[in-house]
């Protein structure tokens, strides 16, 4: 079987000071989506940025924007990134009492939903929410920090969402984020992944295009699994 691999870049990990031209020279390297990580100090114990940072950059790309909140309560928030220019917006089950809810509000405002799973959080967590579902992401870190080391634990995770997905029928997204570099993207395809999130092992390499490639694979765009 080959299926496409999206590369996401998180601008967590690009120059804070040049935000604009970051994107513009990722995009130029061939990503396929920008990740985007918001953390509010409180769901996780880092501050990043908010939705006035996506507006600002939005004319600067074309590249999907991939929300990724990390802030609880999520809800009052959902209206501000969908208008912001959020493509999808995927939160954590354990960011609000009503994740089925959650999910409603994001679809509703006319944007794909996504759920991120923690090292800790068991794939039951989404089984009943598919059809509210575009993408599911499994942390191979624990979320706040870019840098980290990724977890071999989750991978089995990863092989039981492929699974749950195919028995569904549905189109859904399975990315991973934290820790990914060449080495653990070709595990995480062989597990199942088709978006591959990375913050150190592009932003932090200083030929974007060449470091992109290197988690493509060796076939650019499709890697057997
Ligand atoms: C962690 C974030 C990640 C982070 C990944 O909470 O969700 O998106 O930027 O960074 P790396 O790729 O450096 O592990
Ligand atoms: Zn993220």
């Amino acid at each position: 079987m080959s299926r496409f691999i999206r590369i996401a870049p998180s601008l967590l990990a690009a120059d804070f000071s040049r935000l604009g031209e970051e994107v513009r020279a990722i995009e130029a390297a061939g990503a396929d989506w920008l990740h985007l990580d918001i953390m509010d100090g409180h769901f996780v114990p880092n501050i990043s940025f908010g939705p006035a940072v996506l507006k600002a950059l939005r004319p600067h790309t074309r590249l999907f924007f991939d929300v990724h909140l990390m802030i609880a309560p999520a809800d009052p928030y959902l209206a501000a990134f969908a208008e912001a220019g959020a493509g999808l917006i995927s939160l954590h089950p354990e960011a609000g009492p009503h994740l089925h809810r959650s999910l409603q509000t994001i679809r509703s405002l006319g944007v794909q939903a996504g759920v991120v799973l923690n090292p800790a959080t068991p794939e039951s967590a989404v089984e009943h929410v598919l059809d509210l579902t575009d993408l599911l992401l499994v942390m191979t870190v624990n979320p706040g920090f870019g840098g980290q080391s990724f977890l071999d634990s989750q991978l089995s995770k990863v092989e039981r969402l492929r699974r749950m997905i195919e028995r569904s029928g549905r189109d859904i997204a399975l990315q991973i984020d934290g820790g990914v570099t060449p080495d653990t993207a070709r595990r995480c395809v062989a597990a199942g992944a088709d978006v591959l999130v990375a913050g150190t092992a592009v932003f932090g390499k200083p030929d974007y295009a060449a470091a992109i490639a290197a988690l493509r694979g060796p076939e650019p765009g499709t890697l057997s699994a």
